[in-house]
């Protein structure tokens, strides 16, 4: 080893909010920040470079953007006093959607950059180092980012892989068609060599990325796709996130009766349980088509665990309309669910309907969802007590002598135990279940089929 004095780190701090594929860039963009030293730090004030990964999905998203940005101009501020600098880049959503408002609203932030341009990053830090004034990098295609960014690093046994990209569906209420473009899918021999250097690099579990994942078409179906990953020696799970209901082929359904790598658990976004709500958020299907995919999906997997996303109070929604929201879910029964209040989004058709329901109306309902959906989820996993179920091993738990892992639906587990080592998947009596999580005890048996 060189006796020489390495330089100091470059620390980068990173934030990152909204949807997974957030999370996949996040982890992207340290990629291609390593090779030139940066270390990631948790305190915004130690950094050389912050990086705000943002969300424009919802009106609250954006707005923590750009208070986030009057905190760092504090530290920003304290630094220049010490002598040191701090890059602040504003990535994502809002800098796709909003970039020039950005840097006319915000002179700290030294540059803005797309979700389809982060490869560019090296460059576009030194070229703000050289302080140029050009500060905006939006525009590039998918295909040219992912053929520049570096080999996967992934520090886990499970790992997300973005397969698909933007949206051509145009649901309303939604911003994502805007900032994420036209959809892209990555071509199949390239998803294939990512997860397979992924299953080297120690990950057992994948998960697939895309806005509408399963309208993938990257020279194979989404389902052949799946087929091929399930082939790989390693991967042991496959998991895919967000599907749109027009996308789920016979195929596809098929394959979770067949395939035993394709996990018992599916996000499917219905939005609303009016088929009137469902024709003005342009969703392209209505309530009856959505339970029939849900009754072919348990006709082939009976324990498959179903998952959802929810608007409340879209422009015009009636309060009979949005009991027949409240009726889809008591019918079909949900593991889990995400639910909002809408929220108009400048420059999407819904935000100029009449009808705009009041807050009051808004939050009345998310509340009286909120509590159904929370209830189904205690019963979901309260269902699982006395299951013994075959948990992979992601960590250690939260106390000495703890381990961490993932039933095939999702659910977080704690189970204690000092021999297993993450990767491994084992076979867990639940014993206990709350909102959230489940509390097993680890057995030496095989575990029942799941
Ligand atoms: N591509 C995914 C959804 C991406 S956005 C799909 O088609 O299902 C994630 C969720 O945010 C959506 O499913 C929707 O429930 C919610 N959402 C999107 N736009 C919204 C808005 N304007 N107001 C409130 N919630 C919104
Ligand atoms: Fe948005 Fe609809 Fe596309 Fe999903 S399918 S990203 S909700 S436009
Ligand atoms: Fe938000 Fe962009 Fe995802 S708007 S939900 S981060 S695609």
């Amino acid at each position: 080893m060189s006796e020489q004095k390495r330089p100091d780190p470059k620390r980068l701090f990173m934030e990152t909010y909204g949807c997974q594929m957030n999370v996949y860039d996040s982890e992207r963009m340290r990629d291609v920040l390593t090779p030139l030293g940066y270390a990631i730090t948790e305190k915004p004030d130690d950094a050389d470079l912050v990086i705000l990964n943002t969300c424009h999905i919802r009106e609250k998203a954006t707005e923590k953007v750009y208070s986030e940005i009057g905190r760092l101009r504090a530290h920003k501020e304290r630094r220049a006093g010490e002598g040191k600098g701090m890059t602040i880049a504003i990535a994502g959503c809002v800098a796709q959607a909003e970039g020039e408002e950005i840097i006319r609203r915000a002179p700290e932030v030294d540059l803005v950059v797309g979700p389809q341009a982060y490869h560019k990053l090296p460059e576009l830090i030194a070229r703000a180092a050289r302080k140029t004034g050009e500060r905006l990098a939006a525009d590039f295609t998918a295909q040219e980012k992912f053929d520049a960014l570096p080999a996967r690093a992934p520090d886990g046994v499970t790992a997300f892989l973005s397969i698909q990209e933007g949206c051509d569906k145009f649901c309303t209420f939604c911003v994502v068609p805007y900032t994420r473009g036209a959809e892209y899918s990555r071509p199949l021999a390239d998803v294939v060599a990512e997860a397979r250097a992924l299953a080297d690099r120690g990950v057992r579990e994948i998960t697939l990325l895309g806005q509408n994942v399963n309208a993938y078409h990257g020279g194979a179906s989404f389902s052949e796709l799946l087929a091929a990953l399930a082939q790989i020696n390693g991967i042991e799970r496959l998991r895919y996130t967000t599907s749109h209901p027009i996308e789920m082929t016979d195929e596809l359904i098929a394959l979770h009766g067949a395939e035993p790598k394709l996990m018992p658990y599916l996000h499917l976004p219905v939005q609303s349980g009016s088929d009137r709500i469902l024709k003005a958020m342009n969703r392209k299907h209505d309530g009856a088509f959505y339970r029939d995919i849900v009754s072919r999906l348990r006709a082939v997997r009976p324990d498959i665990a179903l998952s959802t996303d929810f608007i409340v109070g879209f422009p015009g929604e009636k309060e009979r309309e949005f009991e027949e929201t409240m009726r889809l879910v008591r019918d079909v029964g949900f593991a889990s669910a995400y639910s909002f209040k809408y929220s108009p989004r400048p420059g999407t058709p819904a935000a100029a309907m009449l009808g705009q329901v009041s807050e009051a109306a808004k939050a009345e309902r998310l509340a009286q969802l909120q509590a159904l959906l929370a209830d189904q989820q205690r019963v979901f996993n309260a269902a699982q007590i006395d299951r013994v179920l075959p948990v992979l091993v992601t960590g250690n738990g939260r106390n000495a002598g703890q381990k961490h892992g993932r039933t095939p639906y999702l659910q977080s587990v704690h189970f204690e135990d000092t021999q297993v080592q993450n990767g491994d998947i084992v076979p867990v009596r639940i014993v206990a279940a709350a909102q959230n999580s489940l509390t097993g005890a680890r057995l030496a048996l095989a575990p029942e089929a799941a």
